[in-house]
């Protein structure tokens, strides 16, 4: 996700530091290259040296330090960042960095900093709702950072409300549209995905074995780019806690009457969801018995295609993207769909993609000069729905 960015970690002197360490491993593990640069009081909750192992680079502190002033100095160090996160981002950074206090290296450094800049507050409640610190906030989101809200539960301090830093896959999650070009800005994207669940009676049900997790990415990084994203997410689709608009359905049913009324009109729709094709024809309030019975006929009715059904729309969104997961002859399948459903394009890949991290697959579309069809090769399901979103850009509506 953050393959060769520069992310400059800010560590303020707050009860949360230690976490920070977790988010430090976590970018890295990404791909980042991270730096970071601590406050005297941060210091005192945890030493440098815990990030200066995980990072494997010499932690900034001082803004006298001949040595790192020497080595990287604070100007270089603003200037060496692709983007930077303060986190956690004390009452006291706040006000800093609201009125242009540079009294040490971070406030100094965030002075010449031209890189874009996530502030993770994190303080006890009152602090938080303080006058001060929500003027500062206000002050600092006109000044143009970026700013995502503490989490409520339980308090370091002991009490409950709203002051909690956020999980370190949030903050990276957040970090992630600082880095990337806002070219979706403007549009809107409706992203359908996991699988569907069927009722058969009072326990049993008829499903698949479908995450979410690629629908899920691809609305993530779409919202990243600026789209406002709907996703309709089947049971069990991950929650990435990002700044999507999610309805969560059960059946296909459910999942069809959601799509239809937040697509109308949309800029892109896109049908990752394993859909159930059928439903049980009766369902039953009670739990059905075996008693000596051997076998059992069930009757299925036939589900509405979900995607055709969007693609048939009066006010249908200018590009439809379907999904084929085929366990065989899968682009001859997927190349009939396209036809069949009336879609812009087509996504086939092999079903043993749906519970595994990683995916491979087809991109097929339908072009003046006749059907384009190219493949993508085995990635994880971030680069896979970055690769996606590419072609749908690409594609003309
Ligand atoms: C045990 C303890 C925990 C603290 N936790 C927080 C906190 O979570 N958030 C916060 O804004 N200030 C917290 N403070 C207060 C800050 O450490 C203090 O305002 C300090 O001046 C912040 O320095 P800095 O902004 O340069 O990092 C805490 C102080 C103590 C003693």
């Amino acid at each position: 996700m953050f393959q060769d960015k520069n992310i400059l970690l800010g560590i303020g002197g707050g009860i949360a530091v230690y976490r920070m360490a977790e988010l430090a491993r976590l970018l890295i593990k990404q791909g980042a290259n991270v730096r970071c640069v601590m406050t005297q009081s941060a210091c005192e909750f945890v030493t440098p040296l815990t990030f200066e192992a995980l990072t494997g680079e010499a932690v900034h502190t001082d803004l006298f330090d001949l040595t790192s002033e020497r080595a990287m100095g604070h100007i270089e160090l603003a200037r060496w960042a692709d983007a930077v996160l303060i986190a956690p981002a004390t009452s006291n950074l706040l006000a800093k960095l609201a009125h242009g206090i540079a009294d040490d290296l971070l406030t100094t450094m965030m002075q010449v900093c031209d890189a874009p800049v996530l502030l993770a507050p994190a303080m006890n409640s009152s602090m938080w709702e303080s006058a001060a610190t929500q003027r500062n906030l206000h002050t600092l989101k006109d000044d143009g950072f970026s700013v995502i809200d503490p989490r409520s539960g339980a308090l370091a301090c002991g009490e409950q409300g709203i002051g909690r830093l956020p999980e370190p896959q949030a903050l990276a999650d957040a970090i992630l549209p600082l880095l990337l070009p806002q070219s979706l800005q403007g549009q809107h994207w409706v992203i359908n995905a996991g699988p569907t669940i069927e009722p058969w009676d009072a326990v049993r049900v008829l499903t698949n074995r479908a995450s979410g997790t690629l629908g899920a990415r691809l609305a993530q990084y779409a919202s990243a780019m600026g789209a406002s994203v709907t996703l309709i997410a089947g049971v069990g689709t991950p929650n990435l806690g990002c700044d999507v608009q999610r309805v969560d359905v059960q059946t296909g049913d459910e999942m069809l009457q959601a799509c239809v009324q937040v697509a109308q009109g949309a800029d892109v729709f896109i049908g990752t969801a394993a859909v159930s094709d059928f439903r049980f024809s009766e369902v039953s309030e009670q739990k059905i018995k075996r008693g000596d019975t051997q076998q059992l006929n069930v009757q299925l009715a036939a589900n509405t295609d979900i995607v055709a059904s969007i693609a048939g729309m009066e006010h249908r969104p200018k590009k439809v993207i379907a999904f084929a997961a085929e366990s065989e002859k899968h682009i001859e399948y997927a190349k009939a769909k396209l036809e069949r459903k009336g879609v812009d394009a087509i996504v086939a890949n092999d079903v043993n993609n749906m519970d595994s991290d990683s995916a491979s697959g087809w991109w097929i579309d339908n072009r003046e000069n006749g059907i384009n069809e190219e493949s993508i090769e085995k990635c994880n399901k971030m680069q896979f729905s970055q690769e996606i979103i590419k072609k749908v850009m690409e594609l003309k509506p």
